[in-house]
């Protein structure tokens, strides 16, 4: 499918690779991002009658959350490319019957968005994927009403994020680590940057922009034991992403380097190290 459409890869990706592996793990994803996706809703603070655009929602779980904060008389559309995801998701509206919830599958970046018809825009990891990070910003943007404020969660640098270097410095035991993605190029760490965040959120026409840092212990995978551990991160993110090509003894060899590297972070049935994101708020002019 990358066929030279804006998000061609990304597309792709989310929609034949990452997203099937998205619905499969769900639970186990939102157990493990469940906690840190819980202080950016905090902090974006929807109130009940908000129109409420959720970017990047996967399979739902804080579109879901949003149309309880909104209510009734409040709307929650969760905009994904990813239609497995959006598959799931539509399962889980309707598990729990909420009218004021829709999903629309279609690019954030380039979707025209009703003008000014959104209070809020929020997201969850789901915004560091654009091609073109200020024109997706940018195009946001017109869907907000004067005054309206965007909220979303996103990782910090790679070396403040534990739960991810830890397992692929004991993977790179055995497998060549991918040359350093360009600074901003599509991926999860795209805006662990805040002074490029400030610049492209300028960019695209918002103001008082703030970054604000959130350091915690995170459960990998969810609590599921050093094994679980292991196995999740063999089969979802950069770990698994690294492997796609090896044979089974290497995934064997890696498998064993992971467990050793996560053993001293294992607690009960939990592996928790550290992570670090960035809630970044801004609005529009009132
Ligand atoms: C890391 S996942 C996060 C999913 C969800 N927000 C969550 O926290 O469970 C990133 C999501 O962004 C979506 N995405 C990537 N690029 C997008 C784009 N240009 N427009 C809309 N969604 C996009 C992906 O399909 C995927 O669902």
């Amino acid at each position: 499918m990358a066929d030279g459409r804006i998000n061609a890869e990304q597309i792709e990706y989310w929609n034949e690779r990452g997203g099937p592996q998205w619905v499969q793990l769900q639970e186990r994803l939102d157990a493990q991002i469940g906690p840190l996706g819980l202080v950016a809703l905090e902090q974006a603070a929807a109130q009940p009658g908000e129109s409420v655009l959720d970017v990047g929602c996967g399979c739902g779980h804080t579109a879901l959350a949003l149309a309880e904060q909104v209510g009734p008389r409040g709307s929650v559309t969760g905009i994904d490319i990813s239609r497995p995801m959006l598959g799931r998701a539509r399962e889980r509206q309707q598990e729990q019957q909420l009218q004021n919830l829709t999903f629309l599958p279609a690019d954030a970046q380039t979707h025209q968005f009703e003008p000014a018809s959104v209070d809020l825009i929020f997201s969850r990891f789901g915004v560091m994927f654009f091609e073109d990070a200020a024109q997706a910003f940018g195009n946001l943007r017109t869907a907000l009403r004067p005054g309206g404020r965007l909220c979303f969660l996103c990782w910090q640098e790679l070396r403040k994020n534990d739960w991810v270097r830890v397992p692929l410095q004991a993977a790179a035991q055995h497998v060549p680590l991918p040359p350093r993605p360009e600074p901003g190029a599509p991926g999860p760490f795209s805006l662990a940057d805040p002074a490029r965040v400030r610049a492209i959120l300028d960019t695209a026409g918002f103001r008082n922009v703030r970054c604000q840092s959130h350091e915690t212990d995170m459960s990998v995978g969810g609590a599921t034991g050093v094994d679980g551990a292991v196995a999740f991160l063999l089969t979802i993110g950069p770990v698994a992403a690294l492997l796609r090509e090896s044979d089974a003894d290497t995934r064997s060899r890696v498998a064993e380097s992971i467990r050793a590297a996560l053993l001293p972070y294992a607690d009960g049935n939990s592996v928790c190290l550290s992570s670090a994101t960035w809630v970044v708020q801004a609005e529009v002019q009132p």
